[in-house]
């Protein structure tokens, strides 16, 4: 006989699959052989043989590679203080705290350093992992949204709250604004110069902090892929920045770069580091050698590569969707990628960050699901990604390119999303042929 629980957890499940927006893990043997299209592993580092070779000769001689005992409060290991030196120095950083993933990094800042009374501001497209952390955090109550990279409904936001709360005016709360440098879902970048400014003049008291996530910048931009951060000059202008390990730099973890009191603090209150064994050594092993492959330069020649595939990509995807007149519903892209940039992307990076090539391409469809398999069946791996991932009516396909996608394959997305739409159009105007007639029969039988 089936419980209770069974029955409610069956019930949201089969609710989920009747939306078409149940979750499942792909078949690893159906994936096998695609091209990818979907994957964080923007500089193809997972394959990279000087990356793997790297890797096996510095295990070889590591001192310790498996496990590392328990908490970094139980265990502190030689090589995950030298990885943190290293971090901070390469950053240009007071310190850096490594956390198990990016998802503990976030939950671990946010659910202890905002305190009583401060309250904390979020782009509407942060990531999950922050949200998660404001949630159990003392400012729970106190969150508040803004409209994706706008800076009117920031200031809008911000003037509200000062209005309202005047221990922000005073500087006896403090005011938090969380962003990505990258967007995940939309390829989007956070106008960053501008949000600090803002912060400076709005409160005057230095108590508005920003707090970047460059979890999918890490690695593509910046000097030696140090991020957006470091591009704009900003490291001493944010509270803290999180740069993930698993995406482009092929391993996993992430690290907090922020001032010795911070790091203190978390050491002492954030419990998705202090209750949880820290990474094994032979993955503090791994993350070395990718910041050998940032240090020395190949991260930043893969990188431009990467990003002039992106532009490949969109210029070949605009010119057959205007060729073939094909309608948004089918296949959009969003407003910061619809047209060629006007000018060099570059110079448009001192006033504000209109458009900036990026690994991450959201192609805007009603359909998602169909197109997705429509790609799988041609070889390629491009995922759907629907409600409640992104919001309702914002449903995609979100393209991910690699340095080791070549400059054909992005051409053979393009074209088979293209295709794709046109053989819907089709489909529609015999639909729409046959309807007259059907009306005809319908009525003569009447
Ligand atoms: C913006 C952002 N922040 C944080 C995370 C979490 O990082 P990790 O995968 O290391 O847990 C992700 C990954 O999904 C992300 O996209």
């Amino acid at each position: 006989m089936s419980s209770s629980l069974d029955a409610k957890l069956g019930a949201a499940l089969r609710s989920r699959d009747e939306r078409q927006i149940r979750r499942r893990l792909s078949d690893p043997d159906a994936d096998a052989g695609l091209v990818d299209f979907h994957t964080n592993d923007y500089l193809s580092l997972s394959h990279s043989p000087d990356l793997r070779a790297r890797f096996l000769s510095k295990l070889h001689v590591a001192p310790e590679i498996l496990g590392s005992g328990g908490s970094r409060l139980l265990v502190n290991g030689h090589a995950h203080s030298a990885l943190e030196a290293r971090l901070a120095n390469f950053f240009g950083s007071p310190t850096a705290l490594l956390f198990n993933s990016g998802f503990d990094a976030n939950v671990g800042f946010f659910s202890c350093i905002p305190q009583p009374g401060d309250v904390v501001v979020l782009d509407e497209y942060i990531h999950a992992s922050v949200h998660d952390g404001v949630r159990s955090s003392r400012a729970r109550d106190a969150q508040f949204t803004f409209e994706h990279n706008c800076l009117t409904s920031l200031g809008d936001v911000l003037l509200r709250l000062l209005h309202a709360r005047p221990g922000l005016s005073t500087g006896e709360n403090s005011l938090f604004v969380a962003v990505e440098s990258l967007y995940s879902m939309d390829g989007t970048v956070a106008p960053l110069s501008q949000i600090v400014e803002m912060l400076e003049t709005l409160l005057p008291n230095g108590n508005g902090y920003l707090v970047v996530d460059e979890a999918h910048a890490t690695g593509i931009y910046g000097p030696n892929g140090k991020g957006l951060v470091a591009m704009l000059g900003l490291e001493h202008r944010v509270l803290a920045r999180l740069h993930t390990f698993g995406k482009a730099l092929a391993g996993s973890g992430a690290v907090i770069l922020t001032s010795t009191l911070i790091r203190d603090y978390m050491l002492n209150y954030s419990r998705s580091l202090i209750y949880t064994t820290s990474l094994s050594h032979a993955n503090i092993v791994s993350v070395d050698c990718s910041f050998d492959l940032l240090e020395d330069g190949t991260a930043k020649k893969l990188s431009s590569h990467l990003l002039q595939l992106s532009t490949h990509f969109l210029d070949t995807l605009r010119t057959l969707m205007q060729t073939h007149v094909i309608p948004a519903h089918l296949l959009s892209l969003p407003s910061h990628l619809s047209a060629p940039p006007a000018v060099e992307p570059i110079a448009l990076l001192a006033p504000v960050f209109a458009y900036l090539p990026a690994p991450i391409i959201p192609v805007f469809t009603s359909h998602p699901r169909p197109l997705s398999a429509y790609l799988r069946a041609k070889g390629m791996n491009a995922r759907p990604i629907t409600w409640p991932t992104v919001p309702k009516g914002r449903d995609r396909i979100r393209v991910c390119l690699h340095y080791g996608n070549s400059r054909l394959e992005v051409e053979d997305l393009a074209r088979a999303m293209v295709e794709w739409a046109r053989e819907q159009i089709g489909q529609q105007r015999m639909i729409d042929s046959r309807l007259p007639h059907q009306e005809v029969l319908v009525q003569s039988k009447l």
